[in-house]
């Protein structure tokens, strides 16, 4: 049945042309595994895990029980001054996922609260450290951390900060590592480490005190998969070595195996001081972000309070909510008992061939891949965006859902694909790019 449009009108959609949404709808009713079905009972591939959420594919049923039992014994408590065991237990199976010397785990709802909570933990570590110089902060152009004002301050995309104007301070910039002489790069790119040098700069201009925490992407995700030249995440940890500078990863998307490994630090063999998670810590079931920190930088905060005090103002009514901990939970023991982090190595190469395959279409002008996540760039039309957003709506006609970000297609199917969806994924956009306008 269609939706009547006069029924949509109330909904301010998110990151939505919500006149030409509301003119032309694609509603999903159902989900099941790699597919969605439309309200009008059309199956919808989805090419890109939703939002990078559904590692595990949709409607599982493990989750939605594990949810469910939570709900019924303990539906919500605050985690101020109380706890709920799940809450524990979840905080130490993420740390086992971390590196040996990070234990502690702070709950957000949301990859934005995530990378806020992350800015605050480092404002906090330097003041009880004693350090209060170090108000700056650095991130990266085409870096995306959430559209909190305190990650819309670290975003380096324009679009999302040019209606904003009083976003925080100090905020300084590396140039973002995409580079015309690494195009049609499968994997690490060759060139471009020497980019890290930027934050050598920073440091030389604004001092070494002066910098709190770098956060990067490891892979940057929303702007396309710009995926980090061989030696530029090494540089950058040295530099935040010498200067003392935290590093922090944005995990967000790659984490919970992305690149094969539980978060993309393995893969790069480089180890952050903080980790933002959200999306696929809970497949997407329930909304959950979390920042995983290294010991000494909790042990310094919480030393630091006197005796019975409060030691970090910070917190949301919803931290560590009990069915979020649950669905998280059981999400861990599907990616465990499925070894799908393992899986979504050995599926990479199957996948980026499908997607490399495509290079030969006169309207892409790049593609860039690592893991199960690839960005596919299309020649802009007429105006930035005009054309991926045709494309976007042409190809769920066609019944693919791929993310787009601008002109560039962001494709990330669920860790359950298999080659053949690879495959279907990749003969709907060959049709259906090569059907548009030129
Ligand atoms: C790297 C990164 N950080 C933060 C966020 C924000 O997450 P959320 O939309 O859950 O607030 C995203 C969302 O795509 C992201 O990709």
């Amino acid at each position: 049945m269609p939706t009547a449009a006069n029924t949509l009108e109330h909904h301010w959609m998110p990151f939505t042309a919500n006149r030409d949404f509301k003119a032309e709808p694609r509603i999903l009713v159902e989900g099941d595994g790699v597919w969605f079905t439309d309200n009008r009972g059309q199956k919808i591939l989805d090419g890109s895990s939703a939002l990078f959420c559904s590692a595990a594919g949709h409607g599982r049923s493990e989750i939605a029980e594990a949810v469910r039992d939570q709900l019924l014994k303990l539906d919500y408590t605050t985690s101020f001054q109380l706890g709920h065991p799940a809450a524990f237990e979840l905080a130490r199976a993420i740390s086992a996922l971390m590196p040996k010397a990070m234990n502690h785990v702070f709950f957000a709802n949301s990859g934005s609260e995530a990378v806020d909570t992350a800015m605050k933990i480092a404002m906090a570590y330097w003041d009880a450290k004693g350090e209060t110089a170090r108000t700056h902060f650095v991130s990266r152009e085409r870096g995306y951390h959430g559209v909190n004002i305190g990650g819309l301050s670290l975003s380096g995309l324009p679009n999302n900060r040019k209606a904003f104007g009083g976003v925080i301070p100090g905020v300084l910039f590396l140039r973002h590592t995409w580079l015309e002489e690494n195009s049609f790069s499968r994997g690490q790119p060759g060139a471009g480490a020497d980019l890290a040098e930027d934050l050598a700069r920073f440091v030389d201009d604004h001092g070494a005190d002066a910098i709190a925490a770098c956060f990067i992407e490891p892979v940057a995700g929303s702007t396309g998969c710009l995926v980090p030249p061989k030696g530029y995440l090494e540089r950058i940890r040295e530099i935040c070595d010498d200067a003392g500078i935290l590093l922090i990863f944005d995990e967000v998307i790659c984490g919970f195996g992305r690149l094969g490994t539980p978060f993309s630090m393995e893969a790069f063999g480089v180890e952050p001081d903080m980790v933002t998670m959200a999306k696929a810590i809970t497949n997407g079931a329930i909304p959950m972000g979390a920042v995983a920190v290294r010991d000494d930088i909790y042990e310094t905060v919480v030393d630091a309070a006197p005796e019975g005090a409060i030691e970090l103002f910070h917190g949301y009514t919803f931290s560590a909510h009990p069915a979020a901990c649950a669905a998280a939970l059981a999400a861990l023991q599907i990616y465990e008992k499925e070894k799908l982090f393992e899986r979504a190595g050995q599926l990479s190469g199957a996948f980026l061939d499908s997607v490399f395959g495509l290079r030969d279409i006169e309207l892409i002008s790049d593609i860039r891949g690592i893991g199960l996540i690839a960005g596919i760039d299309i020649t802009p039309g007429e105006r930035p965006g005009a054309r991926g957003a045709e494309l976007q709506k042409r190809l769920f006609a066609n019944g693919l859902h791929i993310k787009f970000t601008g002109d560039t297609a962001v494709v990330a199917p669920p860790l359950v694909s298999d080659e053949t969806h690879f495959d279907q994924i990749a003969a709907i956009l060959r049709a259906t790019i090569e059907d548009m306008p030129q």
